[in-house]
């Protein structure tokens, strides 16, 4: 795969800029994690005059006019997968929301949507010229990424993990691919990741404040809302540091902008209870999170989301929740068990708990009348369980037996 710095051919305009979400501070494209005036995201704005869907079966070729993406020669098209968006009636009558979509992201290649970022980011490092990069994450993350350089022998990375995490990892490792495991949390990974890349010279890829993962994430959301027949009123996803949610609202941004929807949807944000320090900012009017709130070990069912320390993005959660009329959420561990349960049996999907978040913050909130019957609802269902119940513990096991 041809690596190329576009910065080299700069005699064609730029097909995006570079804005910081918080301050407004702009650039050229450059691979800049966070504003240099005030620390703040940084988001691509895309020029979309003309952007077309493309006719493709490969999500980034269809959607290359909304990406950050200067060529198809960047992207390895098979990273990741078009998945299915469909109604589920059966589920939707069961919890009082008859208009139910679920967008089944745990058919990508290493079963969550995390496959969207990964295609993504390589694509985007490849444009930068990076070769070789430092991440850490919960493991899907991780696992996405690792796929995705094992298929590019130009490509390099070190993934970091807590020790708790370590089974849900699933990494090839060799030469060109390392995984190290840290004698902590995810966020004690991460810290130890990042320093790692400043001691070797190396790229810290990022997470949460990688504008090209979000990007990824983005095109779920885009063919979600071109399958639907009616657009969403509701979109809901399980949070984690909340990248999915920034790309649900770049994606409606986007589109409203392209007149592909009317009106933007209310947006739900879930956690589970055993880790819900958002959720719980959310309900008590918070603007941020303090050290107070910081879960040293987080434990839980939805392992996928067991981010302990979510003070860095809780401020852009926070903010999406009150733009679009949506909330933070937690959800029970029976909640989450039924909510499994209900999706296999009603629906056919085997998906994760922390997917299966969705559905019990949905039970709860059409129990409560504050999502009507009349309401078109979109879930994603954000991936599979990868690992098995042993690696768990008895919690899973128990609640996988049945
Ligand atoms: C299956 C699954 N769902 C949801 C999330 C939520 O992640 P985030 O809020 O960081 O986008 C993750 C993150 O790892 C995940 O793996
Ligand atoms: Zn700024």
């Amino acid at each position: 795969m041809p690596v190329v710095n576009h910065r080299e051919k700069a005699e064609v305009p730029p097909k995006y800029r570079l804005f910081c979400l918080d301050c407004g501070w702009e650039s050229d494209p450059e691979f800049r994690l966070r504003c240099p005036r005030c620390s703040g995201a940084l988001d691509p704005r895309i020029n979309l005059e003309n952007a077309t869907e493309r006719d493709s079966g490969r999500p980034e070729l269809a959607y290359l006019d909304f990406l950050p993406v200067e060529s198809e020669h960047f992207l390895d098209a098979d990273i990741s997968v078009r998945t299915p968006c469909r109604p589920a009636p059966h589920l939707g009558a069961a919890i009082g929301l008859p208009r139910l979509w679920v967008k089944d992201e745990s058919q990508q290649p290493t079963g969550t949507t995390k496959d969207r970022l990964a295609s993504v980011v390589l694509a985007v490092f490849r444009q930068f010229g990076i070769n070789e990069f430092v991440a850490s994450s919960t493991g899907n993350s991780s696992t996405a990424l690792a796929r995705a350089v094992q298929r590019d022998p130009s490509m390099g990375a070190h993934f970091f993990c807590g020790r708790d995490f370590t089974g849900d990892h699933d990494i090839e490792t060799g030469d060109r691919v390392s995984l190290t495991v840290v004698d902590g949390n995810y966020a004690q990974a991460t810290q130890a990741a990042q320093e790692f890349a400043a001691r070797n010279g190396l790229v810290w890829e990022g997470g949460f404040f990688n504008w090209a993962r979000r990007e990824g994430l983005k095109l779920t959301y885009l063919e979600a809302f071109e399958a639907m027949d009616d657009k969403p009123d509701v979109v809901v996803q399980a949070i984690s540091s909340g990248m999915g949610m920034m790309a649900v609202r770049k994606g409606v941004a986007e589109y409203l902008a392209c007149g592909r929807l009317t009106s933007p949807p209310r947006l739900l944000m879930v956690q589970q209870d055993t880790c819900a320090p958002m959720a719980a900012a959310w309900s008590e009017g918070r603007a941020e999170l303090t050290e107070d709130d910081v879960i040293e070990r987080p434990t839980g069912l939805a392992r996928a989301i067991l981010l302990g320390d979510g003070r860095a993005t809780y401020p852009y959660m926070r903010d999406i929740a009150a733009e679009s009329g949506g909330a933070i959420v937690s959800v029970s561990q029976d909640e989450l068990v039924q909510a499994r349960t209900m999706l296999r049996e009603l629906e056919g999907l085997d998906v994760c708990h922390s997917s299966a978040a969705t559905i019990a913050a949905l039970r709860n909130e059409a129990a409560a009348r504050r999502i009507t019957p009349d309401k078109v609802v979109l879930v994603n269902l954000t991936g599979r369980e990868r690992y098995t119940a042993s690696d768990a513990g008895p919690a899973l096991a128990a609640a996988t037996a049945g």
